[in-house]
């Protein structure tokens, strides 16, 4: 997050020595992204953070691709993704490409015997259904309906689920995840503009300390592996930490809508940037108001962009037949727009309810097996009348 954070304790002056009670030193690390030009934070340990004890197994969890080369409009029924109990094995990866892989989960229970890190990826995680604590070794964050938790790569965390009804839509990205920079001044400031702001970003205000020795199990993904180590310190342990690399959250309920007199462009809705695709959020906001304004969308051929959507809730105009939890993918290369009908009927409606998350990637997205196995094979027939 490009502005400065700071929790618990630290010494006046970075890379100095800074002592605990009993005289010994606190362990410092410098967690970096980008080599050492990207953001990053300076963490005190209890112990070393690099006691590795074992190496126990490493196993593929790369996704079984259905079509590599897609140009077939689909509409996954995501609510239909079976809940599982541990967490990993509940994300179920159903569109991917080199950037990014777009994931369902329902997982019924919070991470209790291992802790988790993901090299490969910063994590989106859009909290569908559910509540809870994201624990992270740089402080826990509080979710709930409607949050976006920002985990930057190599974060460790657990979380918590305070029930067993769960469900999340996740963007592992492997480019950093940003706030979009057109909405930022040249020291990093929101501008006054952007669609939200630094009071809507939550940042941790609680950090879990253990000074413990033992076996610690960390799950680490890598290059689509998910590597089994042991480490002989508590992977919590950081009394103080700051800089700019820490998970937080941030509502979809706070962003505001921009809206005009005519049909206002998706960039309008976009919350979060990368350098391979962007993410935005479509919100309870008002219509377009232009005497002969038509609110639903214009047909458009997203050449060089597949499109997807994930509807959250509310009513969805410009689609038929398409409810909570639905996934629609329009691939670049054909044009795409409101089903047969959507457009008289949005005529004269001043408001909408509905809320969605989208995902905009530049390169195209492969359909995997697990997502076929949600997918409505008809939808790309779904525009004829
Ligand atoms: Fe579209």
């Amino acid at each position: 997050m490009p502005f400065y954070h700071t929790l618990g304790k630290i010494p006046p002056k970075r890379h100095t020595q800074f002592r605990k009670p009993d005289g010994t030193l606190y362990a410092e690390q410098l967690f970096g992204t980008i080599g050492f030009d990207g953001m990053s934070t300076n963490s005190y340990h209890e112990q070393r953070p690099t006691q590795v004890k074992q190496i126990i197994k490493q196993y593929s969890v790369a996704p079984k691709i259905a079509k590599s080369n897609n140009i077939q409009s689909y509409r996954f029924k995501g609510f239909q993704v079976k809940p599982e109990n541990d967490y990993l094995q509940s994300r179920s990866t159903v569109l991917i490409n080199s950037d990014c892989a777009i994931q369902l989960a329902a997982p019924k229970q919070s991470t209790a015997n291992y802790f988790y890190k993901n090299t490969d990826a910063d994590e989106l995680i859009f909290v569908h259904k559910g509540s809870g604590k994201l624990r992270t070794h740089l402080g826990n964050l509080d979710f709930k309906y409607g949050d976006y938790l920002l985990v930057p790569r190599g974060i460790i965390y657990k979380i918590d689920f305070d029930t067993q009804d769960n469900r999340l839509f996740i963007v592992e990205s492997r480019r950093p995840i940003y706030t979009p920079k057109r909405y930022r001044n040249w020291f990093g400031q929101l501008l006054e503009h952007s669609p939200y702001c630094e009071r809507d970003i939550r940042r941790p205000q609680e950090l879990e300390t253990y000074n413990e020795s033992g076996d610690f199990l960390i799950k680490v993904k890598k290059q689509d592996e998910i590597i089994e180590m042991v480490y002989a310190s508590h992977p919590f342990d950081v009394i103080g930490y700051d800089g700019y690399n820490y998970p937080y959250a941030f509502s979809i309920h706070d962003f505001e809508p921009i809206t005009g007199r005519i049909h206002q462009p998706p960039p309008v809705h976009q919350t979060f940037e990368t350098d391979a695709f962007v993410v935005c959020s479509f919100v309870p906001r008002l219509y377009d108001y232009h005497p002969l304004s038509i609110p639903a969308p214009y047909n458009h051929s997203n050449i060089d962009s597949d499109e997807v959507l994930y509807y959250v809730d509310g009513d969805f105009m410009s689609r038929n037949d398409v409810a909570a939890g639905h996934i629609s993918l329009h691939p670049a290369g054909i044009p795409h727009g409101p089903h047969p009908g959507a457009t008289e009927r949005s005529i004269g409606k001043t408001k909408t309810d509905e809320l969605a998350v989208m995902v905009d990637t530049f390169k195209p997205l492969m359909v995997t097996e697990d997502a076929m196995k949600i997918a409505d094979e008809d939808y790309h027939t779904s525009w004829l009348e």
